[in-house]
């Protein structure tokens, strides 16, 4: 039977489970990509995303379960597969002691081009990494971390693939060279490609994915937009006040500010002091009017920030705990293991 190579479904992955020794790394995951999005793949450290995506390109086998690449099977159909998959992993994979070019060239070789298509896909690579002349005659291990990183995504892409896989592509880089990465994920995906990437940064999914899986466990506790997901929960948006010498009566002048729909208050964790937590429909709204309502009640504020919900609040309700005691609960049973 001839399968269908005009599918919207970029990734198929059905009841995909992987266990390691006695754990259960990826737990019946069953996810759908559509073509020409960018699909976030969110937990904490230990949930299973570079294991599952590692099933996707190849890199591992599912216990059970299947994967297609654009309608072909990445185990039975692996050479069609391959051709229609980029994947970057969460470690570097570059040599060292080699130039960006001489690496970028020793991609290019492997992925068969030679004479005038190699230099062409060259260049167009060069374009795309936005290095410098110095930069790219300079051996990999002399690159700092941002630029490292690129390097390693045009090797990843160098075959120039539908779908792009790249695995925590941003951790370890600073906001700036975070920043420009974002920059380089969003052209690549209004090139026309498909982007999956995982991440345990909850800004990172928020900002950047047209839809978004949280992973915890093994398992996909809960996929939509980033928008549907925060709605989903129903956490109210909120501006925090703190008053340089607060009283609890002062939550009166809150109370009676336009959008204003209750006043918490609240005990610092760090400093005990008392402050406020305004609940508000949109905090940018609201934001002026409560800033104005300090100012004629005639108390000093010592800081206003504005609370909206995000994923990390999805996160939280959909597992009962935050992302960071999620890292800490892996680590602890990692150190455990050791132990034994
Ligand atoms: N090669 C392996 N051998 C044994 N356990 C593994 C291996 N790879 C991953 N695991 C375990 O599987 C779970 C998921 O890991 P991983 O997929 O790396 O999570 P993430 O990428 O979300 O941080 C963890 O508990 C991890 O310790
Ligand atoms: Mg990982």
């Amino acid at each position: 039977m001839e399968r269908s190579r005009t599918t919207d479904q970029a990734i198929r992955i059905t009841n995909v489970t992987k266990r390691f020794n006695g754990c259960l790394a990826v737990d019946d995951v069953s996810l759908i990509v559509q073509r020409g999005e960018i699909m976030g793949l969110l937990g904490p450290n230990g949930a299973g995303k570079s294991t599952l995506t590692n099933m996707v390109c190849g890199l591992l086998t599912p216990d059970e379960g299947t994967i297609s690449i654009l309608g072909y099977d990445v185990f039975r159909e692996r050479n069609k597969a391959k051709l229609l998959l980029g994947a970057v992993p969460q470690d570097i994979v570059l040599y060292p002691y080699m130039t960006v070019i001489e690496n970028i060239k020793f991609f290019g070789v492997m992925n068969g081009f030679v004479g005038a298509a190699l230099e062409e896909r060259i260049d167009e690579m060069i374009a795309y990494m936005g290095l410098d002349e110095d930069a790219l005659n300079r051996n990999t291990v002399h690159l700092s971390g941002g630029m490292r990183r690129r390097v390693n995504i045009a090797c990843g892409i160098l075959h120039d693939p539908e779908i792009v896989l790249l695995d925590e592509p941003t951790a370890g880089l600073d906001p700036q060279n975070r920043f420009e990465l974002w920059k380089l994920i969003r052209g690549m995906n209004e090139e026309g490609k498909t982007v999956v990437l995982t991440t345990h940064m909850m800004d990172e999914a928020q900002e950047l994915c047209d839809r978004v899986a949280i992973m915890d466990k093994g398992k996909i506790v809960a996929l939509d937009t980033p928008k549907a997901l925060i709605d989903f929960i129903d956490v109210q948006a909120a501006v925090r006040v703190v008053l340089q010498e607060p009283m609890p009566e002062h939550a009166a002048i809150f109370e009676l500010t336009d959008g204003v729909q209750g006043v918490v208050q609240e005990v610092d964790p760090e400093t005990h002091e008392l402050r406020f937590k305004v609940l508000v429909g949109d905090a940018n709204e609201a934001l002026p009017g409560i800033v104005s309502a300090t100012m004629n009640a005639g108390v000093r504020v010592k800081s206003i920030e504005i609370i909206e919900p995000t994923l990390a609040d999805v996160f939280l309700k959909m597992t009962g705990r935050s992302i960071l005691e999620a890292e800490m609960e892996t680590e602890e049973a990692a150190l455990a293991e050791e132990a034994v």
